[in-house]
C-alpha cells in the first residue's frame, strides 16, 4: 500500500470513529433526557420524580454495595439507628415484593439482650390459626373503640412531616384498616381525608383544642371529638426522644392553615411548653383523663417515656381510691430511643428508659394493681420488623405503633435531615420542589402493603410458637440473650408480678 493510501485509510477509520463518537454522545444524551423525562413524570419513586436520572445510579451503587459492602463498608447489621436489614425488611414488606433471605441468618445471635422465640414442636396448622381478636378501648366511656388492629401509625404531627405525606399515611391506614395518630400539632384536613381511624394527641400546648390565652377550648375539644373518624385522645406527656423538652415550630412556618389548625396566629412561633402547664401530678393527670373523657365521650390515655415507675405506682394508688373508671384508657410506653423532628442530642442519647426494659415493668405495675385489663398498652420506639412486634406482644403489650418504619414505607432513606428543611424524599420537609416526588395516591399503597405484611408476618411467628394469634403471645415464648451468652426466658427475667392490691 502507498504512503497516500496509508494516510487516507487511516484519515477515513478516524472520521468513521469521529462519527461513532458523535453518536454514541448523541445516543447518551438521548438516553438521559428520555430517563429524564420518564423519571420526572413517573409516581412510585419519590427520589427519581425529585432527581431524576442521578437517583437511578443510587439504585446502581445500592446493588454494587452489596458486593463490595463486605470488605469495604458497614455490614448489613452495623448502622444507626436503623441497620440495613431492618430497613431492607421494611422497605421490601412495602413494596409487597419477596421478604425471603437467602442461605441463612446474617444476625449474630449471640449478643445479649437479643431475642429469640420458643417454636413449638407442633406448631398451629395453617386451618387452625385465628385472626387476631378485637380490642377494646375505654370500656367505661360512652363511645369505647373496638378494634383488631395490632399495629398502628405512631404520633407525628402535620408540620413535622409534610402534607403529601399525611395524605400517604391517612389514605394507607384506612385501606390497612389500622389507626393514625396526629402527633401534637392538631387535626388537619389531610388527616381526616384518607377516612382512617384516629388517635388526637393532645400535646403540651395543646394545640387544636386550646383558648388563645392557653387551657382547653371546651367548644374545639367537642368539634374535635365530633368527627365519627376520631376514636381515642391521648395526652403527650413525653416522647421517648426528648423527655421533658417542648418543642418549636418557628413563626416562618406558621402559615395561615398551620395557624388554624393549631390555634395560634399567622407567622407567630408555635411553641409547645416542656409540660403541660395544669397536670403536675398524677392527681391532676387523672383530673385531665376524666374531663377530656366526659367532655368527648371518647377513651382518653396518655403517652410517655418511663424514667422510673414509683408515680406510675402512685397512680395506680390515686385510682384504687378513685375508682376503676377513674383509670386512663390506654397508656403508650415510648422507648428513649425514639424518633424525632428535632431534639438536643443529650436528650435523644441518655434520657429515659429504653422500651425493651419499661414495657414488660410498667405491664407489671398494671398487673400488681389488677389494672391490666382496664388499662390498655401501647409500645413504640423502633419496633419496625416482624420479631420486634412479636417480642413486645409477648412482653404485654395490646398495640404497637411506629413513626419511623412507616417513614420507611413513603421511602425514608435514612438521610437524617429532618430537621433542616431539605428531606430528599419529602416526608419532613415543607420544600414544594421535594415534596413533587411523594406522590400520595402511591405512597398509600405502600404504607397499606407495610402494615399488611407485618400483621402477616407477626401471625406466622405466633403460628410458629404454637399460638392461634400473635394476642396469645405471652412472655414464656420469648427468650433474651444473656451477657454470658445463654439465654432466659422473658418470664424469667420479668416475672408477672401477683396482684397485690384489687382496684
Ligand atoms: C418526624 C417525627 C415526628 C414526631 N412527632 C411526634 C409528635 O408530634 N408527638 C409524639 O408524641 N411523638 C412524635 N414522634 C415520636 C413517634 O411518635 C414515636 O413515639 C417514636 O418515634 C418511636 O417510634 P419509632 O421508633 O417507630 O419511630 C415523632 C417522631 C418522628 C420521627
Ligand atoms: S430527612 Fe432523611 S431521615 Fe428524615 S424523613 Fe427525610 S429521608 Fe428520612
Amino acid at each position: 500500500m502507498e504512503m497516500s493510501q496509508l494516510s487516507s485509510f487511516a484519515i477515513n477509520t478516524i472520521e468513521v470513529l469521529a462519527y461513532l463518537f458523535i453518536f454514541a454522545v448523541g445516543m447518551v444524551f438521548f438516553w438521559i433526557t428520555c430517563m429524564y423525562v420518564i423519571d420526572k413524570i413517573q409516581k412510585k419513586s419519590t427520589l427519581r420524580r425529585n432527581y431524576p436520572v442521578l437517583a437511578r445510579f443510587r439504585y446502581l451503587f445500592e446493588h454494587m454495595g452489596e458486593f463490595f459492602r463486605q470488605y469495604f463498608f458497614a455490614n448489613d447489621r452495623e448502622e444507626m439507628p436503623f441497620n440495613r436489614a431492618e430497613r431492607s425488611w421494611a422497605y421490601r414488606a412495602a413494596k409487597n415484593v419477596d421478604s425471603t433471605v437467602a442461605f441463612g441468618s446474617s444476625r449474630d445471635l449471640k449478643i445479649p439482650g437479643t431475642t429469640y422465640f420458643v417454636n413449638c414442636p407442633f406448631p398451629k396448622l395453617t386451618e387452625d390459626t385465628e385472626k387476631p381478636s378485637e380490642v377494646t378501648v375505654g370500656p367505661y366511656c360512652d363511645k369505647p373503640y373496638t378494634t383488631a388492629s395490632l399495629f398502628n401509625i405512631s404520633g407525628m404531627s402535620y408540620g413535622a412531616i409534610s402534607i403529601p405525606a399525611v395524605r400517604a399515611l391517612s389514605s394507607g391506614a384506612k385501606m390497612a384498616g389500622i389507626w393514625m395518630n396526629t402527633g401534637e400539632g392538631g387535626l388537619s384536613p389531610y388527616h381526616l381525608e384518607g377516612g382512617a381511624d384516629i388517635v388526637f394527641q393532645i400535646g403540651t400546648a395543646k394545640f387544636g383544642v386550646r383558648k388563645a390565652e392557653g387551657g382547653f377550648d371546651e367548644a374545639k375539644l367537642k368539634d374535635v371529638a365530633s368527627h365519627e373518624q376520631v376514636k381515642m385522645f391521648e395526652i403527650k406527656l413525653s416522647q421517648g426522644a426528648k423527655p421533658g423538652k417542648g418543642g418549636i415550630l418557628p413563626g416562618a412556618k406558621v402559615t395561615e392553615e398551620i395557624a388554624n389548625i393549631r390555634g395560634i396566629g399567622v407567622g407567630e412561633d408555635a411553641i409547645s411548653p416542656n409540660r403541660h402547664p395544669d397536670i403536675d401530678s398524677v392527681s391532676d393527670l387523672l383530673d385531665a383523663i376524666d374531663y377530656i373523657r366526659k367532655t368527648t365521650g371518647k377513651p382518653v390515655g396518655f403517652k410517655s417515656v418511663f424514667g422510673g415507675y414509683m408515680w406510675l405506682e402512685q397512680m395506680c394508688d390515686e385510682i384504687t381510691k378513685r375508682g376503676i373508671e377513674s383509670a386512663p384508657d390506654f397508656i403508650t410506653i415510648d422507648s428513649a430511643d425514639g424518633g424525632t423532628g428535632a431534639a438536643p442530642m443529650s436528650l435523644i442519647d441518655n434520657m429515659g428508659i429504653p422500651l425493651k426494659e419499661s414495657l414488660p415493668q410498667v405491664v407489671d405495675v398494671l398487673n400488681k394493681y389488677n389494672l391490666r385489663e382496664r388499662v390498655k398498652v401501647c409500645a413504640s420506639g423502633k419496633l419496625i420488623n416482624p420479631s420486634e412486634v412479636t417480642w413486645a406482644l409477648c412482653a404485654g403489650a395490646d398495640f404497637v405503633n411506629s413513626a419511623r418504619g412507616f417513614m420507611f414505607a413513603l421511602g425514608c432513606i435514612q438521610a437524617l435531615q429532618c430537621n433542616k428543611n431539605t428531606c430528599p424524599t419529602g416526608i419532613t420537609t415543607h420544600d414544594k420542589k421535594l415534596q413533587y416526588g411523594l406522590v400520595p395516591k402511591d405512597k398509600a399503597i405502600r404504607v397499606m402493603q407495610y402494615a399488611k405484611n407485618m400483621h402477616k408476618e407477626v401471625e406466622v411467628m405466633s403460628h410458629s410458637c404454637g399460638v392461634a394469634q400473635p394476642r396469645a403471645l405471652k412472655r414464656h415464648h420469648a427468650r433474651i440473650v444473656l451477657p454470658d451468652g445463654r439465654s432466659a426466658g422473658m418470664d424469667e427475667l420479668y416475672p408477672e408480678t401477683n396482684q397485690v392490691k384489687a382496684a
